[in-house]
């Protein structure tokens, strides 16, 4: 069984027609799945399915072989807006998923610290949200979910907001985080370039299904030159096709 297994997953809101069907989905341990959509095609929805923010009402997910029931320490949500508290400082936010279960140690207070510090937020470690830019938001909603090490990282169009140099940087900071924690993560973006930069396989979302399961079989660690080669653009030919066929299809 893999790491994250998704069957048969269905689930509709009640009185509306079905919002993700049929979904069949397997992520390997260490593993980097984007999943693109159209907007409304059951994108956040079938994210909050594998948190366990919503459960389904057809199929099961599995998590390490156990069923998933409720979120964890062992998962890490990004929300498509960075949703800090504004009456918290940087570091306090980071901090928030530990301060939820008991007083930060020392030793947890460093690990944030070195966290924004990988970042490069070490500037603005006492600043309140609203003093920082979107993409140091980001970030710093990133470091939050980073906090308590989770095995499975979950990021709904983190960057979505940001312009394209800062995005392509933070996708830099993400591919390192989660390579050097061997974290695996299902990131959804709309992005076609995005997801083949940052994944190992791209899902391909329409209408609530899994439409195409594409493999990017790009060397790692990507850089600058990945985004120029023909295999790249390629792959993005590839997903691009795949979103199209089935926007005709439907
Ligand atoms: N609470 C809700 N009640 C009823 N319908 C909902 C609810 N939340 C979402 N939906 C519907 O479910 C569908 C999928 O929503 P979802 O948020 O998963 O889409 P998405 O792919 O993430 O879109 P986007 O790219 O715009 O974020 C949409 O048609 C939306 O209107
Ligand atoms: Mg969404």
């Amino acid at each position: 069984m893999s790491f994250l297994a998704m069957r048969q997953v269905g689930f509709t809101f009640p009185g509306w027609p079905p919002v993700v069907s049929e979904v069949d989905w397997d992520v390997e341990e260490g593993e980097f799945h984007c999943l693109v959509g159209r907007s409304g095609c059951g994108k956040t929805t079938l994210l909050k399915l594998a948190a366990g923010l919503l459960h389904p009402d057809e199929g099961h997910i599995r998590l390490r072989d156990a069923e998933l029931i409720a979120p964890g320490p062992a998962l890490g949500f990004v929300f498509q807006s960075p949703t800090l508290l504004e009456w918290h400082r940087v570091l306090d936010n980071v901090l928030l998923p530990v301060s939820l279960q008991h007083r930060p140690t020392v030793a947890e207070i460093d690990k944030a610290q070195q966290l924004l510090a990988q970042l490069g937020l070490s500037a603005h470690v006492r600043h309140y949200p609203r003093q920082l830019s979107g993409g140091q938001q980001s970030r710093v909603a990133l470091a939050r979910a980073l906090i308590l090490e989770p095995s499975l990282l979950l990021l709904d169009e983190p960057f979505a907001a940001l312009d394209a140099i800062t995005r392509e940087e933070l996708q830099d900071d993400l591919l390192h985080m989660c390579r050097t924690r061997r974290t695996t993560v299902l990131f959804v973006t709309h992005d076609i370039a995005e997801a083949v930069y940052l994944a190992d396989r791209v899902a391909v979302m329409e209408g609530g299904r899994i439409a195409a399961d594409i493999r990017v079989d790009l060397a790692r660690p990507r850089s600058a030159a990945t985004r120029t080669s023909a295999a790249f653009i390629q792959h993005c030919a590839r997903v691009r096709a795949a979103m199209h066929m089935e926007a005709v299809a439907a």
